[in-house]
């Protein structure tokens, strides 16, 4: 462990970001409360492969990769020679790029239920995009949704509500603070794997739903035949089905989750991870579902840019090439074993859990109170130790063997400090750093 870690410089440009910048972050999930702020690296100055060095000049293995965004890896050679080509012919044309038929085709060929496409440059609009085409289709006002789909109206209204499970709000510690009140009762959540409450709600407002929107899966496989129940349900109803595969998407599979699961939606939505970073999304479904879209208007100056369309196209051609679901099943398969063997190396009870595509750590812990501390605790140890990560790690196809090796030598070094605490009951005079703070729950584990 260097001796002489510090993120001083990180630490003094966030706080002129509190003066400059709202919430100091683009994202909720790059604010430093998330990690273990104090030692958790905040802002980055270069990335390459697996890696990334902070302003402070420390070099960290990243298992965060932009929340997900990076998937083949930082900087790679690949999109980058392409992106930079395509630069040099220009970002923005004034008519269209014949590009976006070429990806569409692309799509359509690596995506089970894509048969029509729509651009967009983030997986929030896309979203929108997506409840205004269902809106649209069907007539109707109400999507019922499970997952996280961004920040936009139609989305955030539903924390005027409660969840289902908890009897919270779906989304804690975020208010609706500048969304209509109107919109109350438009979007409204179930619980992800358990169809009857998914079919309660259908029954409820009958006639009214235009989607079910969800995210199919996320760090576990659905309950068996809980897709296809889903599906029939829609179907049932009269209802169209929108799967956000966002998040879990082509890690799993190029195809998204619907290809390792094998239940079609009638639209799919997609962002992160299409275009190794560039900003890309996009909404794919039914000729009978889009088609009707080229009547509403749905219409912004960006989503023709030129960078995005080569990004995904050569990030898909790269995925195939690399062989990339089998590749990260490795990767993960190896990194929860050797995460696993650390945490029993350490004589700490829990484990790492989760699809390959997003394996997370779990300790059991005498009093739930403990988590925050121990959790920041694990994240300030292997941060100063040059691994940045959560509880949960996304791997890119540049983790190498030795990445996670290395990985999994500072996680039993930082779960050894863990323990330490533990044994001692003085988490807090091991903590260097704030509690890290969970800003919302998801709905779909
Ligand atoms: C499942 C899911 N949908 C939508 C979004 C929103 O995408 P973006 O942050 O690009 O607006 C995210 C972001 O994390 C997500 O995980």
């Amino acid at each position: 462990m260097p001796q002489n870690y510090s993120v001083a410089r990180s630490l003094e440009i966030y706080e002129r970001a509190g003066e400059l910048i709202p919430g100091r972050t683009q994202l909720i999930s790059r604010r430093s409360s998330q990690f273990a702020h104090g030692m958790s690296p905040i802002y980055a100055q270069r990335a390459k492969g697996a890696r990334f060095i902070d302003v402070d000049e420390n070099e960290y293995i990243d298992w965060v990769n932009a929340v997900g965004a990076i998937i083949l890896g930082h900087a790679d050679d690949v999109v980058d020679t392409a992106v930079k080509e395509q630069i040099d012919r220009g970002s923005l044309y004034t008519v269209n790029n014949a590009l976006e038929i070429e990806l569409a085709e692309l799509l359509n060929e690596v995506i089970p239920s894509s048969e029509m496409v729509r651009y967009t440059k983030s997986g929030g609009e896309a979203n929108a995009m997506a409840a205004r085409i269902a809106r649209g289709v069907s007539g109707r006002d109400i999507i019922l949704f499970s997952g996280y789909h961004g920040w936009h109206d139609w989305y955030q209204s539903a924390n005027y509500l409660v969840d289902p499970e908890s009897g919270e709000f779906p989304f804690a510690g975020i208010e609706p603070i500048g969304v209509p009140k109107v919109l109350a009762g438009t979007a409204l959540p179930f619980v992800w794997g358990n169809l009857e409450s998914l079919e309660t709600l259908l029954k409820e407002h009958a006639g009214s739903v235009a989607a079910i929107m969800m995210e199919p899966l996320r760090s576990e496989m659905p309950p068996q035949g809980y897709l296809e129940g889903v599906k029939a349900l829609a179907k049932a109803h009269d209802v169209i089905l929108i799967f956000d595969e966002v998040s879990c998407g082509w890690r799993l599979r190029i195809g998204g989750a619907q290809e390792l699961v094998g239940a079609t939606p009638d639209m799919t939505v997609l962002a992160k991870a299409m275009s190794n970073g560039y900003p890309m999304g996009a909404v794919v479904g039914s000729r009978d579902v889009m088609q009707p879209a080229a009547q509403m208007f749905i219409s912004s100056s960006y989503w023709s840019d030129n960078l995005g369309l080569v990004a995904t196209l050569v990030t898909i051609r790269e995925l195939q090439r690399r062989d990339s679901a089998k590749r990260f099943e490795e990767i993960g398969e190896t990194l929860r074993i050797a995460l696993n063997k650390a945490i029993a190396d350490v004589g700490l009870s829990g484990a790492c859990t989760g699809l390959f595509w997003n394996p997370s750590i779990t300790l059991d812990l005498p009093n739930e109170a403990l988590r925050p501390k121990v959790n920041t605790l694990f994240i300030q140890e292997m941060a100063r130790r040059g691994v940045h990560c959560n509880m949960s790690f996304k791997a890119t196809l540049a983790h190498t063997q030795e990445d996670i090796q290395a990985t999994a030598n500072i996680a039993t070094q930082a779960l050894a400090v863990v323990k330490k605490g533990l044994d001692s009951g003085d988490l807090d005079n091991l903590l260097q750093s704030d509690l890290k703070k969970e800003p919302f729950r998801r709905l779909v584990r």
